[in-house]
C-alpha cells in the first residue's frame, strides 16, 4: 500500500477541475461549497475552477447557470455581486465529450504550463465513465505527481463492478492520489465523534460489550427520489447509502483507536472493522434485513406519491427506498453488540442520528414504573442540528424517590465561535491539502462491498414481496418488529 502524501497544512493554489460540471452534485453542492471557501480565504491566489462537461455552451453561459444555482443554495448574506465577481474570475468552462480524445486536447491545451499546481480532478459523473476520463486524461499529458482524482459514489455496483474501476483508474493514478469521497465522512459531528471517542478518557472503558447494549444508526429522509427515479432505480437504499454512508459511520463508531491520526493508520483500523462484519447470508438475509418501499402519502403536510409511480421509476420495480438491518461485528469488543441500521427516502422526518444505548444497572434499588430504570443513552446527532446528548437518570423534585432521564448535553454551538463547515468544503479543502484521512481506501471499498453482495444476493433469491410503508411514517412495521425481537426498539418508538 502507497505511504500517504504528507500533510501540507496549507492549502496551495489549484486548478480543479469538475468533470459533471452541469450535473445535480456539482450544481448544488460542489461550486457553493468552493464559494464558500473562497470567501473564507482558502482558494490561494492563483487558483482556478474549471468546469468540465458534455453540455456545449460558452463561460459566460456556464457562469449564468452556476449564479443561479449558488443564489439558490448559499444563504441571501454569504451572495453579495462583489464576492460573485471576485469568485467568478476563477471559473472557466470546457465541453469535453469524455468518449471523445480530442476534448482532452483542448482540456490540455487550457491547462497548459500549470504541471507544478496542484491538479484535482472531480469526477462526479456516470461512474462508467471513470475509466474512459482517466485514460483520456493520461493520454494527453494531464496526469502528473502532483494530480489528485476525486471518485464520488456509487463507486460500483458490486464488489466486481467496483474492482473493475479501481483497476482502471489505479493503472493511471497511484493509490495516494486516489480520494474516494463519501461526505458523511466530513460532516462535523462524525468529526466530534472521533474527538470524543481518542480526545476523552471518560468514554473508551465504556466503548465495549458488557457496558454498550445495543448501537442504532438512523439515516431517515424525507425527500423522495427528487427527479432521480431512473439513476436511483439502479441503485436502491442499500447501495445508496447503507454500503457508504451507513457503514462509515459504524466504522467510525467501532474501530479501535488508531496509533495516529495518519491516514492509514485510520483507514487501517476501519478496515478491520468492515472485515469483522458478521456475514449476512441467506436464511439471515430474511431476519437480519428488512426491505421496503414507500406508498403514497403525505411529506410535511403535502401528499406525495408512492415511489412506483415516481418519473422514471419501471412499474413492477423491487427496488428498496428503505433497509432495515441487524449488523453484528465479531471482535472482542464488539461480540454480542447488535448494530441496528436503518435508512429510507419519505420517512417521518429528516433525522441522522446515532444512539448508543448503554447496559442496564445490574440490580435497581429504586421502586416505580420501569421508566425509571431505562438505560443510560449517548445520543449523536449529525442532522437537522448537530447535538451530542447523554441521557442519565436523575431524581425528579419531591418527596417522593422518583426518578427520569434527564439530558447531559454539549454545547456545541455556543462554545464556538466559530461555525461548522460543510462536508463537501472540508472534503475539498483535504483534496488539495492531500490529507487522505477522511477518505476511503481501495481495500476499505472491496470490504464493504464483500459484506452488501451476500445481501442482494440473498433478496433476489428470496421471492417474497417486497414490503412498503407509507410516506411520512418511519417505514414498515418489519422493520419494528427486527428490532423488538431482541427486546430493543428504535429511539422514536421508545
Ligand atoms: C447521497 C445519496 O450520497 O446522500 C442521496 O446518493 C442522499 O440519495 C444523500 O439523499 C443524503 O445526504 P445528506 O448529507 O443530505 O444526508
Amino acid at each position: 500500500m502507497d505511504k500517504a502524501q504528507p500533510l501540507t497544512g496549507q492549502p496551495a493554489s489549484f486548478d480543479m477541475l469538475l468533470f459533471g460540471a452541469t450535473g445535480d452534485l456539482a450544481l448544488r453542492k460542489l461550486v457553493p461549497a468552493l464559494y464558500r471557501r473562497h470567501l473564507a480565504g482558502q482558494v490561494v491566489a492563483g487558483s482556478r475552477i474549471l468546469g468540465v462537461a458534455r453540455t456545449s455552451q460558452t463561460r459566460e453561459a456556464y457562469l449564468a447557470q452556476i449564479e443561479e444555482t449558488c443564489r439558490k443554495y448559499l444563504r441571501a448574506e454569504e451572495f453579495t455581486a462583489e464576492r460573485w465577481t471576485s469568485f467568478a474570475a476563477l471559473i472557466d468552462y470546457v465541453t469535453v465529450d469524455a468518449t471523445q480524445i480530442q476534448d482532452f486536447h483542448k482540456l490540455a491545451a487550457v491547462l497548459s504550463g500549470r504541471d507544478d499546481v496542484v491538479r484535482v480532478i472531480f469526477l462526479s459523473t456516470a461512474p462508467s465513465l471513470f475509466t474512459q476520463i482517466c485514460n483520456h486524461l493520461a493520454a494527453v499529458g494531464l496526469v502528473t505527481p502532483k494530480t489528485r482524482v476525486v471518485l464520488e459514489k456509487p463507486l460500483g455496483q458490486d464488489r466486481a463492478s467496483a474492482e473493475a474501476i479501481n483497476q482502471s483508474v489505479g493503472a493511471i493514478f497511484r493509490e495516494h492520489q486516489i480520494y474516494r469521497i463519501d461526505h458523511y465522512l466530513g460532516k462535523e459531528t462524525v468529526q466530534n465523534l472521533i474527538a470524543l471517542r481518542f480526545g476523552n478518557t471518560l468514554f473508551e472503558p465504556l466503548w465495549r460489550r458488557g457496558r454498550i447494549r445495543h448501537v442504532q444508526i438512523t439515516v431517515a429522509e424525507q425527500l423522495g427520489v427528487e427527479g432521480r427515479g431512473q439513476f436511483y432505480d439502479q441503485t436502491g437504499a442499500l447501495r445508496d447509502m447503507v454500503q457508504s454512508h451507513l457503514l462509515q459511520l459504524v466504522c467510525i463508531l467501532a474501530m479501535e483507536p488508531p496509533a495516529s491520526s495518519d491516514p492509514n493508520a485510520v483507514r487501517d483500523e476501519k478496515l478491520k472493522v468492515l472485515r469483522a462484519l458478521r456475514p449476512i447470508t441467506d436464511r439471515d438475509v430474511q431476519t437480519k434485513t428488512v426491505r421496503a418501499q414507500y406508498r403514497a402519502g403525505a411529506s410535511n403536510g403535502q401528499a406525495v406519491p408512492g415511489y412506483l409511480d415516481e418519473a422514471g421509476v419501471p412499474a413492477d420495480t423491487t427496488t428498496e427506498t428503505f433497509v432495515a438491518l441487524k449488523a453484528e461485528i465479531d471482535t472482542w469488543r464488539w461480540a454480542g453488540v447488535p448494530f441496528y441500521l436503518r435508512t429510507g427516502k419519505r420517512l417521518a422526518e429528516r433525522l441522522t442520528e446515532i444512539v448508543v444505548t448503554l447496559e442496564d444497572v445490574p440490580h435497581s434499588i429504586f421502586e416505580g414504573p420501569s421508566s425509571d430504570r431505562s438505560p443510560n443513552r449517548l445520543v449523536i446527532r449529525l442532522q437537522p442540528q448537530e447535538s451530542i446528548t447523554l441521557s442519565i437518570l436523575a431524581k425528579q423534585p419531591g418527596e417522593t424517590m422518583r426518578l427520569k432521564p434527564v439530558n447531559l448535553a454539549l454545547d456545541l454551538a455556543g462554545s464556538f465561535k466559530e461555525k461548522p463547515v460543510d462536508a463537501y468544503e472540508r472534503l475539498l479543502m483535504d483534496v488539495v491539502k492531500g490529507n487522505l484521512t477522511l477518505f476511503m481506501r481501495r481495500d476499505e471499498l472491496d470490504a464493504a462491498w464483500r459484506w452488501i453482495d451476500p445481501i442482494r444476493e440473498g433478496w433476489a433469491r428470496n421471492d417474497e414481496k417486497i414490503k412498503s410503508y407509507v410516506s411520512g411514517s418511519w417505514g414498515p412495521a418489519a422493520s419494528s418488529a427486527l428490532i423488538s425481537r431482541d427486546g430493543f426498539a428504535w429511539q422514536d418508538e421508545s
